[in-house]
């Protein structure tokens, strides 16, 4: 690979999210998922591990705040943990709403933007227990008043916004594939959560936009590659086809069109939903094979894997930024790309080469504005638990010590040296 150099205010940035790093967040339905699956048998667990302590970053902020100073991060991106806010229903915590002041300040003063996410796969008990995702109107009149206590507790502080990581993940993840949890296989469910995730955004966009006119507003969504498992197969192409619109186009459709298309809603009409971004957050990490009607598979034989299965397909980025580029026509950040590996050389070769199909896409003309490493720290990979290290600077987990990686040294230079 040649020289490639990004321009000089391209952001530079680490991903990261509350469940999986502050620790001791008894409060919230993972925790609670967590614990009803400790009362199976070990054979017949899902989770890998309760999470815990994390990385204790509630109280370590500052220390990892330095360190991403010490590597030169410009943005980072951090997540608010809605049972915090709300221990219970309609009783905000002064104090939660402090912390998280203090954790943002903690980011400026150090000169690090800050992109908010608001929802980041978790809600609180009390939610989960009336019904959470699949009873809308319950689950939005309470969200909203979360959110708007956010807003107003926080958003002066707030750079950028992006308040819903994954719209599609839990839908599709948790209520139709079943390969997160909840583990849910229905058709229904998935179809009623994901248009409570269309409603969660809309309403965070103009929540955020009635307060600050100006402020930015994005969305971190995971657009799956998906590919036919076997090119040869009609089977194959015409499932992969019907999947990338269930999974991914749909989202972007009714973003720009305010309608829903079926399988979502036919036609359903979501005015609210229209004009919703002023930019895309990417999330990509691999491709996805499609295999008959409803086979989803990681990888095939003899493909390069990462520690999560993951197939290394770095061109899939280039692919999805100029899908974005071309039909979405807005700025565009990738908000987390990263590697789950514990050999250096490996996390470094998947980031330069992510990297340089980012450069590519945006010497095509795609307008990339930043690139945000998934993870600062090693944390909490949800059910896959501890082993999984995705970040920039390992973690002790029974010290909580930290040390920055050579990935994370190499990170460090490709963002002094503006390019590879
Ligand atoms: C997601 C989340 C992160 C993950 C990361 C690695 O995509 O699931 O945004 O919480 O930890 O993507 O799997």
């Amino acid at each position: 690979m040649g020289n490639l150099s990004f321009p000089e205010d391209f952001i530079w940035g680490t991903a990261a999210s509350a469940y999986q790093t502050e620790g001791n967040n008894f409060n919230c339905d993972w925790y609670g998922m967590e614990q009803r699956d400790l009362k199976n048998p070990p054979e017949k667990r899902r989770f890998k591990e309760p999470c815990g302590l994390a990385c204790d970053h509630w109280n370590r902020f500052e220390e990892d705040f330095e360190l991403a100073a010490r590597l030169g991060i410009r943005m980072h991106r951090l997540s608010i943990e809605w049972s915090r806010v709300f221990p219970e229903m309609h009783r905000a915590d002064a104090g939660a709403l402090e912390h998280y002041r203090r954790m943002i300040a903690a980011l400026k003063r150090r000169g690090i933007a800050v992109m908010l996410t608001l929802h980041h796969f978790t809600i609180p008990l009390w939610m989960e227990r009336q019904g959470g995702y699949e009873k809308r109107a319950v689950f939005m009149k309470h969200f909203r008043e979360y959110v708007e206590a956010v807003v107003s507790a926080l958003g002066d502080l707030v750079d950028c916004w992006l308040p819903i990581n994954e719209p599609n993940v839990v839908p599709l993840g948790g209520y139709l594939t079943g390969a997160f949890p909840p583990y849910r296989t229905s058709p229904l469910a998935f179809v009623k959560v994901y248009r409570t995730f269309f409603d969660m955004h809309a309403s965070c966009y103009h929540i955020i936009k009635r307060r600050f006119p100006h402020a930015t507003v994005g969305v971190a969504f995971a657009f799956i590659h998906l590919q036919p498992y076997d090119e040869k197969k009609a089977i194959d192409r015409l499932a992969a086809r019907f999947a990338n619109l269930t999974a991914n186009l749909r989202f972007f459709q009714g973003i720009t069109s305010g309608r829903v298309g079926f399988p979502l809603g036919v036609g359903a009409s979501f005015p609210s939903l229209r004009g919703t971004l002023d930019f895309v957050g990417l999330n990509y990490y691999s491709t996805t094979y499609i295999r008959g009607l409803f086979g989803v598979e990681q990888s095939r034989e003899g493909d390069l894997v990462t520690d999560m299965g993951w197939v290394f397909y770095p061109q899939g980025i280039y692919e999805v930024l100029k899908y974005l580029g071309s039909a979405v026509r807005l700025p565009i950040i990738v908000t987390e790309n990263g590697v789950a590996t514990t050999d250096e050389s490996f996390r470094i070769r998947y980031m330069e080469a992510h990297l340089g199909q980012v450069h590519r896409a945006m010497a095509e003309g795609v307008p990339v504005r930043g690139y945000m490493c998934w993870s600062l720290t090693d944390n909490f990979e949800w059910d896959r638990g501890y082993a999984m290290r995705f970040g920039l600077v390992h973690v002790d987990f029974s010290t909580q010590e930290r040390r920055v990686k050579e990935g994370g040294e190499w990170f460090s230079r490709v963002i002094r040296n503006g390019g590879l």
